[in-house]
């Protein structure tokens, strides 16, 4: 839930960026802002945006690492024939997406959009998506190197597949507006091309066009395929079902904060933008799976998409491009809440404690 106070009467700017030791005015709540902020970026507390606190104490407590994860089985299933052409096609696209696509996302945060916003509660949560973004990189690379695919096939994947690279194309000039060194917001085209590369990066990239890959793999891993690849892919999927959450919550808050930028022709441009998203992700669906398998047909991921497009637009406060669509996958809202099917896939050698209070017996 998002926690905006009203601002009151704006206090005397304490400095501008990262470091405010001359600064004499201690940091007044009401005018921390999540951009252009004049306030001490330093100082984490008094907190004003809790919402971004809480999100990267719940990301803590989630913290997992690939190497826990078993991929025996994987390796043996992969190695002894025992998936179809078809369905070698889907993990081998996948990782070709992914492998590279975690690496964009870090670039992203650590590049460009770090610098930009000037909360510290969301700076915070930031600096634990970068980790999170590493490790998934990590867990991806993992699965490759353990079925010894062909590395250079696979990290090249998207310079090499039309339906990878096209879906790329479409995310770099989001990423470069902010990881260009002379951006700066402060004007209202440049803090829309903020809002729009937010929008782009949370409810698109992490909120859309991750959705056919991990749809594919979760489904093979509940027929008992692949259940190493699938647990990895089952904590990536809470850790980004938790970064797109968290990007909501900040566009939400740039919104309230600068209600002036939400125009109509802003409005309908992000339309537009989902509109595109969708097609693309479809192409890919259909790209990785050009005959039916493991029960799944690229038609459902067609409703699917719709599906999630609809409602990451109605959280950022967009009419639904398709009304009436329903979820094709309801398993997959059991896949992102990991509490309640704890270990799912049973491959994990240790449970993990995190979260807890360190113990000194
Ligand atoms: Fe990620
Ligand atoms: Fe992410």
């Amino acid at each position: 839930m998002l926690n905006f106070e009203e601002p009151s009467a704006k206090q005397p700017a304490a400095g501008t960026n990262s470091m405010d030791i001359h600064g004499t005015h201690r940091v007044n709540v009401v005018d921390k802002r999540v951009i252009n902020g004049t306030t001490d970026v330093n100082q984490l507390v008094p907190f004003k945006h809790k919402w971004a606190w809480e999100k990267y104490l719940a990301q803590c407590a989630n913290h997992w690492m690939p190497q826990e994860v078993n991929m025996q089985r994987d390796i043996e299933q992969w190695k002894t024939g025992q998936l179809s052409e078809d369905e070698m096609r889907i993990v081998k696209r996948n990782l070709g997406f992914f492998v590279t696509a975690d690496s964009l996302a870090a670039n992203n945060i650590v590049l460009g959009t770090y610098r930009q916003i000037t909360s510290p509660e969301c700076r915070q949560f930031l600096l634990r998506q970068a980790f999170d973004e590493a490790i998934h990189t990590h867990a991806y690379q993992y699965i490759v190197e353990s079925l010894g695919l062909d590395e250079g096939e696979v990290f090249n994947a998207y310079h090499e597949i039309k339906s990878i690279r096209d879906k790329d194309e479409f995310l770099i000039p989001f990423i470069d507006v902010l990881t260009d060194p002379s951006f700066k917001t402060g004007t209202l085209e440049n803090d829309q091309k903020l809002l729009r590369s937010l929008i782009v990066f949370a409810c698109i990239m992490e909120g859309l066009f991750f959705y056919v890959g991990f749809v594919q793999i979760l489904a093979l891993g509940r027929q008992n395929k692949m259940t190493g690849a699938a647990e990895q892919y089952q904590y990536i999927l809470r850790d980004e079902s938790m970064h797109c959450n968290f990007g909501i919550d900040l566009i939400n808050t740039v919104k309230m904060e600068n209600p002036q930028l939400w125009t109509e022709s802003f409005k309908a441009d992000i339309t537009q933008l989902f509109k595109v998203a969708v097609e693309l992700e479809y192409a890919y669906a259909e790209d990785t799976m050009p005959r039916g398998v493991l029960g799944l047909n690229a038609s459902m991921f067609k409703e699917y998409l719709r599906f999630i497009a609809n409602r990451r637009m109605q959280q950022i406060g967009l009419e639904p491009l398709f009304p009436g669509v329903t979820n094709p996958f309801p398993w997959m809202s059991e896949m992102i809440d990991l509490k309640k099917e704890k270990n799912f896939f049973e491959t994990r050698v240790t449970e993990y404690q995190t979260g807890g209070a360190l113990s000194w017996d």
